[in-house]
């Protein structure tokens, strides 16, 4: 257990990326906490277990649902093991930014300067979020998704593949933007907003 050094918590496709980064970091031993593991079952020889080990150095969470990252958090939490932060070796990362707790950067994404990411979020292959945005808490900005400079994003939001957020935007908690979808003017109410421009749609 000593050789341990990255549990990651989930094993959906999140945490896939999850474990190609944390390796391009280079942690070398990792394994998967999932209540849903099958017996035997492994990512390229790193196994997956119902059941976390007794002790955990380093700890990551690897839901890409906002809600379900932030029960594995408070998991976590409770029962004391520490989180860290992944942030790919490939991402590059703005000068004067600032990154929370148990926060993913994914590869080739871009956090430009003076940028403010709470805990728990999700920064998401190729996504920029440029200069002097703020997002908040357990947020999931998804692959080649475009934040631009001066947004500010609530909790639990999740902005689409693909979509593209204008420049000094609010968001609100709890939104979600639908893939390919285009923000330009604030958002004050959870909903899923969907289009170009984006209009909030009830589903
Ligand atoms: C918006 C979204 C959450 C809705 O999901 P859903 O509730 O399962 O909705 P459905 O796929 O059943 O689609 C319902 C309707 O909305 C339309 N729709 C769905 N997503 C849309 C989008 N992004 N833009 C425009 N229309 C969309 C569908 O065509 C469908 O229209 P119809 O009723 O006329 O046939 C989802 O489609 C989406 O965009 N998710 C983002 C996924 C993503 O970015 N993943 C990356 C993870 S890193």
């Amino acid at each position: 257990m000593n050789s341990l050094n990255l549990v990651i918590l989930g094993f959906g496709g999140h945490a896939r990326s999850v474990a190609d980064v944390a390796l391009h970091c280079g942690y070398t031993h990792l394994m998967f906490i999932d209540d849903q593991a099958r017996e035997g079952e492994s990512f390229l020889g790193h196994p997956v277990q119902e059941l976390a080990p007794q002790t955990i150095q380093n700890c990551f969470l690897a839901a890409g649902d906002n809600i379900k990252r932030h029960h594995q958090w408070k998991i976590a939490v409770q029962k004391g093991w520490p989180l860290v932060t992944i942030r790919s070796p490939l991402a590059s990362f703005g000068v004067g930014s600032k990154l929370e707790e148990a926060t993913f950067i994914g590869h080739h994404a871009h956090v430009g300067p003076l940028v403010h990411i709470g805990k728990g979020c999700v920064i998401n292959t190729a996504a920029i979020v440029e200069h002097d945005c703020k997002i908040g808490d357990f947020s999931h900005i998804s692959i080649n998704s475009t934040v631009a400079g001066r947004v500010t994003i609530g909790r639990f939001a999740f902005i689409g593949a693909g979509a593209t957020i204008r420049d000094g935007i609010t968001i609100s908690d709890s939104v979600i933007i639908g893939a390919g979808a285009v923000v330009v003017s604030d958002i004050n109410e959870p909903g899923i907003y969907l289009g170009i421009p984006a209009k909030k749609i009830i589903l």
